[in-house]
């Protein structure tokens, strides 16, 4: 056993993880000191053999050891080396300054408030924990209606939630002012959704016209949005298809063709060639004698910002834009 010894020895001399690697190949490999000493049993007595089995399961057990005690201590200072060689002073003050820019997301809202702002759109906000009525209720949405399915969130006490889409700022705007109404809402809203296309917190942007009866059609609607969507999008075609909205009547959805396939038809636009952009319609009656208007007429849309944003750089989860990954985010600059 004295040739087992002596890699006792070669552990405790080893200066590198490299030179440890080694000397386990020589000990435990197929052909290593440990395998040699094992098949010389064959030829030794009953007695013997058991007696040099002992001995060598005790060294194997032994060797095993020391090796994994000297790996782990070589590791250590190889990677205290490798910290001091990199000479990383966490407390050094930075000498360029770089400069920040705005995150995709905001980035599009302000487009799309610049659009609607030349075009003498007031910008309203509301608040982002509302009530069952604007919310809702005011919305044609009475309580226990199906369609409150749709935009399920988080509830507080009293019927007061988070609100789930921008359109609560229109009947906050009617209660307050006096037609005519011309404004967009922009703003964060809530529900309870996770997936690649959708997050718990999003932005919405909300339109809203009013004025007298018999002023607004949706032929106006139909143009103003088919400008802005050009204005967001370049030379995309649109077209709107009859939807359901309780607030509008008739409602439309309005499609762009797919700007990854120029409508030939891919993965993103599920090979329709079309985009669904935003919902819109005429308001609807109920929605007038819930904030105790008379003799008016209005269009209305609401669309989604990150799904605005995503379509304007190509991004292909949602969800990443709220990671905050400065390397991610930094390509859309
Ligand atoms: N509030 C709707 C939603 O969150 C979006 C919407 C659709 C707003 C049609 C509107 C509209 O004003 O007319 O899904």
């Amino acid at each position: 056993m004295r040739l087992l010894k002596e890699w006792y020895d070669a552990i405790n001399n080893a200066t590198n993880v490299d030179a440890i690697e080694e000397i386990r190949i020589s000990i435990f490999g197929k052909k290593g000191v440990l395998a040699t000493e094992f098949a010389k049993m064959k030829t030794a007595s009953n007695e013997d053999k058991s007696k040099i089995a002992k001995e060598l399961n005790t060294h194997k057990s032994a060797l095993m050891n020391e090796l994994s005690v000297k790996k782990t201590e070589l590791q250590t200072q190889e990677l205290e080396l490798a910290m001091q060689a990199e000479g990383l002073d966490v407390s050094l003050y930075s000498t360029s300054s770089e400069a920040g820019a705005l995150h995709p997301v905001m980035e599009t809202m302000d487009r799309i408030v610049e659009y609607f702002a030349a075009l003498n759109f007031a910008v309203k906000t509301g608040g982002m924990v509302e009530d069952d009525f604007n919310n809702f209720e005011a919305l044609n949405l009475p309580k226990y209606h199906p369609a409150r399915d749709m935009q399920d969130t988080f509830y507080f006490k009293d019927e007061m939630l988070l609100r789930t889409h921008t359109s609560p700022v229109q009947i906050r705007t009617m209660m307050a002012q006096k037609p005519p109404i011309r404004m967009i809402a922009p703003g964060a809203v809530f529900r309870r959704d996770y997936d690649i296309t959708h997050t718990p917190m999003f932005h919405q942007i909300e339109g809203l016209l009013v004025d007298e009866k018999g002023k607004v059609s949706f032929a106006n609607l139909k143009f103003i949005l088919e400008d802005f969507l050009k204005f967001m999008f370049g030379e995309v075609e649109v077209r709107f298809r009859p939807s359901f909205f309780p607030f509008t009547e008739p409602s439309a959805e309005a499609d762009i063709s797919c700007v990854f396939c120029k409508g030939d038809g891919c993965r993103v636009c599920s090979h329709t060639g079309w985009l669904e952009v935003l919902g819109c319609g005429i308001v609807d009656p109920n929605v007038f004698e819930a904030v105790k208007y008379e003799n008016v007429s209005g269009y209305a849309f609401g669309l989604g910002v990150e799904r605005f944003a995503m379509l304007i750089h190509q991004i292909g989860d949602l969800r990443s834009l709220f990671e905050g990954d400065i390397k991610l985010l930094e390509q859309f600059r």
